[in-house]
């Protein structure tokens, strides 16, 4: 029998990748997803992938009584990763109660159910978005953090406060955050990618969908920055490279050789790239033009945000590996795939 881990939200983009590397790395899986941004059909993908289905319960976690009744029938959960959340940051400044709502009820619940059923290990899926615009760039893990800019990145702040207030009662609890950049791409296998319900917010689905023809063109926001290029920089990861730190983040806790009891690590590869080097890496990668324009700064965007790696790279022993111009073909191939199973 393997060690079995929850993954919370394992039907979706991180959490399906972050399935399969587990799987693959010898663990058996057991998502809770209430399906609710996500397909059930992404578990083929996982499965033709690894080779192996994980276990699979449709289930809210703001359900309490769902999440006990589960742990009840999956005796021996060894640790928990917990993906599931609202995230689109323009969606929480229209709807912050739901945001609040379905981002601190599902930790918490998730946190009680975990204290009554002895489960000690836990990985808790953050943001970059908690530095804000900061003032020295790469940031470490020591910048400060920032009055939140939207409510989603207020719920990722409070979260990491409720882990570590957990964590100095006493109730038994360790822990790591994981501060992501803006992971990108998909396995390449293209079984799985990034699949987001009606206008995607995020860039790299924006160019694809636009690549294929679902959207017309895309919307450069700003070109009026203070960057090389006058457009913003983000720190993009990969999205193989970014689940690959959960599984390292999981051996570390299960061997006890996490040093506190809440550990952070940001997650990206440290160099920045602004959005026109991005729509040029994808051009360049798959060969494929597409239209944009240049509108206005998107209300709520920072100029720019770039990782400082180095923990991770010294404590976990993770580094991003996988370049952009395989991240942007792993991007197309997987658009391409979808639609063409969806048609
Ligand atoms: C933000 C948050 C991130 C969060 C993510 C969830 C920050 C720094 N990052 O990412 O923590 O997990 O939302 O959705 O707060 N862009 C365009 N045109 C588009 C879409 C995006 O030009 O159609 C630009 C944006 O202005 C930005 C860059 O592309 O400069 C990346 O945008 P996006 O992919 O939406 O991610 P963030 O806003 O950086």
């Amino acid at each position: 029998m393997n060690e079995l881990i929850v993954v919370t939200g394992g039907t979706g983009y991180i959490g399906s990748h972050t399935t399969v590397e587990l799987l693959e790395a010898g663990y058996d899986v057991l998502i809770i997803d209430n399906l609710a941004n996500s397909r059930i059909e992404v578990l083929d993908g996982i499965e033709k992938i690894a080779g192996r289905r994980p276990f699979f319960e449709e289930l809210d976690i703001c359900n309490k009584a769902g999440v006990l009744d589960c742990f009840e029938r999956y005796p021996g959960i060894k640790a928990i990763i917990h993906f599931a959340a609202h995230k689109a940051v323009p969606e929480s400044v229209a709807k912050p109660l739901m945001y609040y709502e379905n981002n601190l009820v599902s930790l918490i619940n998730l946190l009680q159910a975990m204290k009554e059923h002895r489960i000690k290990h836990f990985v808790f899926s953050s943001s970059c978005t908690v530095y804000g615009q900061p003032d020295k760039l790469p940031v470490t893990e020591k910048s400060p953090i920032k009055i939140a800019s939207s409510p989603y990145g207020n719920t990722k702040q409070i979260s990491e406060e409720i882990i570590n207030d957990t964590i100095l009662a006493g109730d038994g609890l360790d822990a790591i955050c994981l501060r992501y950049f803006n992971p990108v791409g998909a396995h390449t296998s293209a079984e799985i990618g990034e699949l987001p319900l009606g206008v995607p917010q995020n860039l790299v689905p924006f160019i694809t969908q636009t690549a294929i023809g679902i959207r017309e063109e895309l919307s450069v926001f700003g070109d009026d920055y203070n960057t090389p290029d006058g457009s913003a920089v983000r720190d993009y990861i990969n999205v193989v490279d970014l689940s690959r730190a959960h599984v390292v983040s999981i051996n570390r806790l299960l061997s006890g050789k996490n040093k506190r009891d809440l550990e952070i690590f940001n997650l990206g590869t440290g160099t920045g790239l602004s959005v026109f080097e991005v729509i040029k890496a994808f051009v360049e990668a798959t060969g494929v033009e597409f239209k944009y324009k240049v509108v206005d700064r998107r209300d709520g965007d920072i100029e720019q945000v770039y990782a400082d790696t180095t923990l991770a790279n010294d404590e976990l022993g993770w580094k991003a590996e996988v370049g952009l111009i395989d991240t942007m073909k792993s991007a197309w191939a997987w658009e391409q795939n979808i639609r063409n199973q969806m048609e």
